[in-house]
């Protein structure tokens, strides 16, 4: 009886290591909760259309970009800087259920120099509260120190006033990436909010390995996806012998790449490890590609012309308020309507 006791004991131990070793629905079930491929889809299309240079065209949702997986978005604001030639929009996304908060990458007139100039970006700014946290003050003050983050936090109050307290999905590619990620920890730390959740594309570091830490505990949830051989994602450049000196990514990146040969080729989303700085992902190849900084998940990422930042919109159509800088905010102004 005993030997046949432990003989039972065994073939359940086994059935269970193989089954838990080979069945897949295991593994993709413990990964979706760390990264939903479906969401990035949805994503990565609203961080495409906010480089729609038409503004009524995106204020109305009818840009070439608003359409596929993300028609049924409902605008609340554009946030127009023009004098650091930064945007920003919100609005509620009833598929998801969620608040969506976009930032824009640069518009200026060469990827390339932009790209370049991220070489030379220094770790020149203590984040506020964090002990030993450094970070980049362009970075941090495009989104601090701009109309942006007021108008964002009023966009995000309004959006909630009308739709409850929805998460709040925060996204960007390129430069947009790393001030959302500012806006999201700002929205955590200093506003208290619940559900705020982060997915960039194509993010630059922004920051050191303290202020990754930090980024962590808050926001232990986000995503950044690299692409390939983006260069962006490389950059300020990781310097291992100086580990107090670099930047340091926050986790959780997720690498999307192709794998294989010929015709047999498919993509994978492969989830990293939880340092931010997993040397098996994009870290693992040299990464010195624009070009695949400007697809992400087989969507176009980059401006419609690279020129300098002009704005189009027809003034009259749009509801606006303009500061002394022409600084804009296009509103859907909820409040009047249901005052009448
Ligand atoms: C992934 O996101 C989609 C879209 O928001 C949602 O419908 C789905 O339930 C999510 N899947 C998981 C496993 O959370
Ligand atoms: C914000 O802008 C003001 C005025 O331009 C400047 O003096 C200050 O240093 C900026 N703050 C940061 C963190 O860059």
């Amino acid at each position: 009886m005993e030997r046949r006791g432990l003989l039972k004991a065994v073939l359940l131990a086994c059935l269970l290591v193989v089954c838990s070793g080979r069945a897949p629905m295991v593994t993709l079930q413990s990964s979706d909760t760390i990264y939903n491929s479906t969401l990035a889809k949805i994503m990565v299309e609203y961080a495409s259309a906010i480089y729609t240079a038409d503004l009524t065209q995106l204020f109305t949702w009818t840009c070439d970009r608003c359409g596929d997986l993300i028609k049924g978005f409902e605008m609340m604001d554009i946030i127009v800087d023009v004098e650091n030639c930064l945007e920003a929009y919100v609005g509620f996304a009833s598929d998801i259920n969620a608040v969506v908060v976009v930032f824009r990458g640069t518009q200026e007139n060469s990827i390339q120099n932009w790209i370049e100039d991220l070489l030379w970006k220094q770790l020149d700014l203590d984040y506020p509260g964090m002990p030993e946290a450094r970070v980049h003050r362009g970075f941090y003050s495009a989104y601090h120190n701009t109309t942006l983050r007021d108008g964002v936090v009023g966009g995000i109050s309004k959006t909630r006033k009308l739709n409850g307290d929805v998460p709040i999905m925060i996204t960007g590619h390129s430069m947009g990436a790393a001030i959302a990620s500012f806006c999201a920890l700002d929205l955590v730390v200093n506003y208290g909010l619940d559900g705020v959740k982060l997915m960039t594309f194509g993010q630059p570091r922004i920051g050191n390995e303290a202020f990754a830490s930090y980024f962590k505990v808050y926001l232990p949830h986000a995503i950044r996806v690299t692409n390939a051989n983006d260069i962006v994602p490389h950059l300020p450049p990781y310097f291992t012998l100086f580990p107090q000196k670099t930047y340091h990514h926050f986790p959780r990146e997720v690498w999307v790449h192709n794998v294989g040969l010929g015709s047999l080729i498919y993509t994978v989303e492969q989830i990293c490890d939880d340092s931010g700085e997993d040397p098996a992902c994009c870290r693992s190849v040299s990464g010195n590609s624009i070009l695949d900084h400007i697809t992400y998940l087989g969507v176009s990422m980059h401006a419609e012309a690279w020129s300098s930042c002009r704005i189009v919109m027809e003034y009259t159509e749009l509801q606006h308020k303009m500061d002394l800088y022409g600084n804009v905010v296009l509103s859907k102004q909820p409040d009047l309507h249901s005052a009448q």
